[in-house]
């Protein structure tokens, strides 16, 4: 059980050749988003409004965003690929700039398909430096293959949040000194991505993609971000007069309705949790004790 997935998104990170969707009349899609990988597995809707992403034996596909930010509100309604999906996996992840190499920083959603009727696992993971090692997986409380779910982050100075329809799944806290586990000085674009990862993805890399069901297909729709937006020469993006929402003091933590169903997720949905791993860390990461 030592041997985790520490290549999976670096990849995408890196690989990630940019095209311009300049032929589609997708608007918000246009103008937010460039597809990454092969562009003849990305799909569209007639109205441009839900996005499809394929896999097939050849290749994969996702999308990032055209500009970076630095905090914010971060969400998207995903339905995964069905039925017998071993060995695929569907991102959707912030990273900071392609520049920085192997020093990126990254906040990671990714989804572990399983054999049919198998249950899903979702996989979070934060990067700081180009250093992550930082996985939690959980079980989902309904099947998300069969409907749209929405997934976000919440990032503010204080803390990165995940949440699972309005749910949080996971608190990652920063202890406001200087560190090496918090990311907050890298503006990230936003990525989202469908990859074959039958090395490690379903009971460790055992259960093998079965292509005969390729291609697969992630379907993603409602994009919506209120964040702060980079800019060269950059703004502070945290401004006591600017006021935003998730950089307010009632965002630095959960109200007692989330904090309940935090609690609840914690105790029946966690199957990892790299802070209790003392096997892999026998001295645990400082941000555990948080
Ligand atoms: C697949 O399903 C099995 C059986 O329920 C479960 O133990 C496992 O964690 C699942 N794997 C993934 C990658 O979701």
């Amino acid at each position: 059980m030592a041997l985790w997935p520490f290549t999976s998104t670096l990849f995408l990170c890196l690989i990630a050749s940019m095209a311009s969707l300049s032929d589609s009349k997708a608007f918000s899609f246009e103008e937010n988003f460039v597809i990454t990988g092969a562009k003849e597995n990305f799909k569209a809707s007639p109205d441009g409004q839900v996005w499809h992403l394929y896999l097939d034996q050849q290749k994969g596909c996702g999308f990032q965003t055209k500009q970076r930010y630095r905090f914010g509100w971060f969400s998207m309604k995903l339905k995964l690929v069905g039925g017998d999906s071993a060995g695929v996996v569907t991102a959707y992840y912030m990273c900071s700039d392609l520049d920085a190499g192997l020093k990126r920083d990254e906040v990671d959603f990714e989804f572990l398909g399983n054999r049919s009727g198998e249950p899903y696992t979702v996989q979070t993971n934060v990067y700081m430096g180009g250093v992550g090692g930082r996985e939690m997986r959980h079980m989902l409380w309904f099947d998300p293959t069969t409907d749209f779910h929405t997934y976000s982050i919440l990032w503010n100075f204080h803390r990165i949040v995940f949440f699972v329809d309005r749910v949080a799944i996971r608190v990652y806290s920063n202890n406001g000194k200087p560190n090496g586990f918090f990311p907050h000085e890298k503006p990230m674009y936003i990525f989202s991505s469908i990859w074959n990862a039958d090395d490690w993805a379903t009971r460790g890399g055992l259960e093998k993609t079965n292509w005969k069901n390729s291609p697969f297909v992630s379907t993603y729709k409602e994009f919506g971000l209120d964040g702060c937006q980079w800019e060269d020469p950059y703004p502070p993006c945290v401004s006591t007069t600017a006021k935003h929402w998730w950089d307010q003091y009632e965002a630095w933590m959960l109200d007692d309705d989330q904090l309940e169903d935090f609690v609840w997720v914690g105790r029946n949905l966690v199957i990892y949790d790299y802070c209790k791993d003392a096997e892999r860390y026998p001295v645990l990461p400082e941000e555990c004790s948080l």
